[in-house]
Order: structure tokens, then C-alpha cells, then sequence
């Protein structure tokens, strides 16, 4: 398995999460659905009209629900690729998840109206299956392009697939795999983004690193729709891109935004640990580390920078 990319088996029962909003765009209509005021909110809930009216023109993005509150958008995803309703091109979009699960088994911590939690369906030929190593890299850039066109700039990637700004991390994507069907000829994917926007208090990030969101840069409210309609004009582009070739077209992208190039750094991979000086990725999105016995490749791991550096963690 690559990584970044998980397997789903689990399917949780049917969701009781109550849908805010959900639009087709061939049953396009606004304003017959109710949004539940949340006044305990200091944020601005998600303007569901404006994003779907933004979304009419993409070619990728299918559909858009929106849930107050859910345990996670890539879990609904599942369920609903399970229950025969997904989509090709269905976002799901939260403004809470409940139990937002990051990659390594870890939790994404996704207060209300926080952040931009949000998966897609994508379904994609099983016989490029060997070039999926380099999706959850590409979708990386494709939010790093998205942020910067909204006026975020500095930011960096983290292998295999985390957005850092100002040495911490912003956003972070998990990429998940159903169980193939055999007699299909497309394997489903779930592709789960997640983006601080706001202030909340990230210390509760299941992770090993300090978190950022862009108000903490800004110092001004963002306006998440925004976010979500740049990031979906990025992901039309970038995955009809890697659609035809591949992370190939992303390579040399990503030396300019890598974090860690040229840099010594540690990669942990199932209780080992290898240091060398990184060297970017391979035309395929493997890791690469200059080590004393050479050139070595990896598709799993953890990187991190020596102890005593200040990046990272
Ligand atoms: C990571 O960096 O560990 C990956 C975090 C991915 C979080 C997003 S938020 C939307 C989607 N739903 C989830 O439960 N997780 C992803």
C-alpha cells in the first residue's frame, strides 16, 4: 500500500448526521433546504448556495453535501460508495466531524466551523493502480496552489502529503482505498482534505507536530467558501492532469515547495529508522534519502528532522 493511502473494510451503520445541504447538479435549487442557525458560533457557517453555484462549472466535483455535524466525511463517503449512492466527483463537506481521523490511525481534531473538512469521491482505472503512489503528493500541491491563489504564500509540503506553513502544519490530506471489487474495473477512492482556518485551539491535534491555521497568519476572518471553491478549480485541474500522466507532471512541482530538500531528516518506518539528507521524491512519489550506503527509496514512513532542528518536529 502507498503511502498516505489507506484500505477501508470497516463500514460503520448508516449515518443518523443531519444534511444541511445536498445538491445535484442536475436538480439544481437553491433555498429548499434549511440551515439551522448555530448562534454558539463564532463563525460563519458555510453559504451552501454560493458553493454549489460555484461548483455548477466543474468538471470534477459532481455534487456537493454539506452535515452540521458528522463523524467523519470520509467515513459518510464510504458508506455511501458501500450503500451503491456515491457519485463520481461526490464532495461530502462537514462543518464539525466528530471523530475526524487522520492518517497513521490518528484523530483529526475539526471543531465547528474551523476548518474545511471535506472528501471526494474519485474513481480511477485499476490497471494504473501503480500510479496511485503519487496521488495523495499531487493532491498536496493541488491545496498548496489553491491557498496560494487566495493569497497564502510560504507554503511548503511535508512528504508524503502535509501542508506546513511557517514550520507547522495547516492542512493534511488521507487518502483511502476501498476493497476493490473484482469484477469492477475502476477501484473508488476517498479523498479526505482537512485545512485549519481558524484560531481554534489546535494543541489537540493528534499528531506529533505543531499545528497552524490561516487566521493564526492572516489575523483576519477567512471566508471558507472561498477556500472550498479555489480548492475545487485546483483539484479539477490537477486531477484531470494526473488522470492522463500521473504525479510525472507534479515532479519538479514539488521540489520547489518540498520542505525537507536537501536537509538531514530521520524516516521511521516499522520500528526502524533510517537518517540521511533528503533528495526529493522519485518520478513516482517515492521519498528519496541520501544515506553511507546511498540512494534509498521509500513508500512508507515517517520524516522528521534530526533533534535540535527547528523544523517540524
Ligand atoms: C493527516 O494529516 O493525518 C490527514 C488528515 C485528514 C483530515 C481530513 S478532514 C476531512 C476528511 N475526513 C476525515 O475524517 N479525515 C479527512
Amino acid at each position: 500500500m502507498f503511502c498516505g493511502m489507506h484500505t477501508v473494510r470497516l463500514y460503520a451503520n448508516k449515518s443518523r448526521a443531519k444534511i444541511l445541504f445536498s445538491v445535484d447538479k442536475s436538480d439544481y435549487e437553491i433555498g429548499k433546504f434549511q440551515f439551522p442557525v448555530d448562534s454558539s458560533s463564532l463563525f460563519d457557517a458555510l453559504p451552501a448556495s454560493r458553493i454549489t453555484k460555484g461548483l455548477l462549472s466543474n468538471q470534477v466535483i459532481s455534487k456537493a453535501v454539506i452535515f452540521d455535524s458528522i463523524d467523519s466525511t470520509n467515513l459518510e463517503l464510504a458508506r455511501r460508495i458501500k450503500s451503491g449512492e456515491g457519485l463520481q466527483g461526490e464532495m461530502i463537506l462537514a462543518e464539525h466531524q466528530i471523530a475526524g481521523m487522520g492518517r497513521r490511525g490518528r484523530r483529526w481534531y475539526s471543531p465547528s466551523r474551523s476548518g474545511v473538512y471535506c472528501s471526494i469521491l474519485w474513481r480511477f482505472p485499476k490497471e494504473r493502480m501503480c500510479d496511485l503512489g503519487g496521488l495523495s503528493l499531487t493532491v498536496a500541491l493541488s491545496v498548496i496552489q489553491s491557498l496560494d491563489e487566495s493569497g497564502f504564500t510560504g507554503l511548503q509540503v511535508k512528504w508524503p502529503n502535509d501542508v506546513y506553513l511557517k514550520n507547522k502544519k495547516l492542512a493534511g490530506i488521507l487518502v483511502e482505498i476501498l476493497d476493490a471489487d473484482m469484477s469492477d474495473n475502476a477501484v473508488s477512492l476517498i479523498i479526505g482534505i482537512g485545512i485549519n482556518t481558524a484560531s481554534s485551539d489546535l494543541t489537540h491535534q493528534d499528531a506529533p507536530v505543531q499545528s497552524i491555521s490561516l487566521e493564526d497568519v492572516s489575523g483576519a476572518r477567512v471566508d471558507r467558501a472561498n477556500i472550498i471553491l479555489s480548492l475545487s478549480r485546483s483539484l479539477e485541474r490537477d486531477m484531470r492532469q494526473f488522470e492522463m500522466g500521473g504525479f510525472g507532471y507534479f515532479h519538479e512541482k514539488w521540489d520547489s515547495f518540498d520542505i525537507f530538500r536537501n536537509k538531514k531528516v530521520t524516516v521511521e518506518f516499522g520500528g526502524k529508522t533510517v537518517t540521511g539528507i533528503a533528495k526529493g521524491v522519485t518520478a513516482s512519489g517515492e521519498l528519496m534519502l541520501s544515506t553511507n550506503d546511498g540512494i534509498k527509496t521509500f513508500n512508507c514512513g515517517e520524516v522528521s528532522m534530526r533533534e535540535g532542528d527547528d523544523c517540524c518536529n
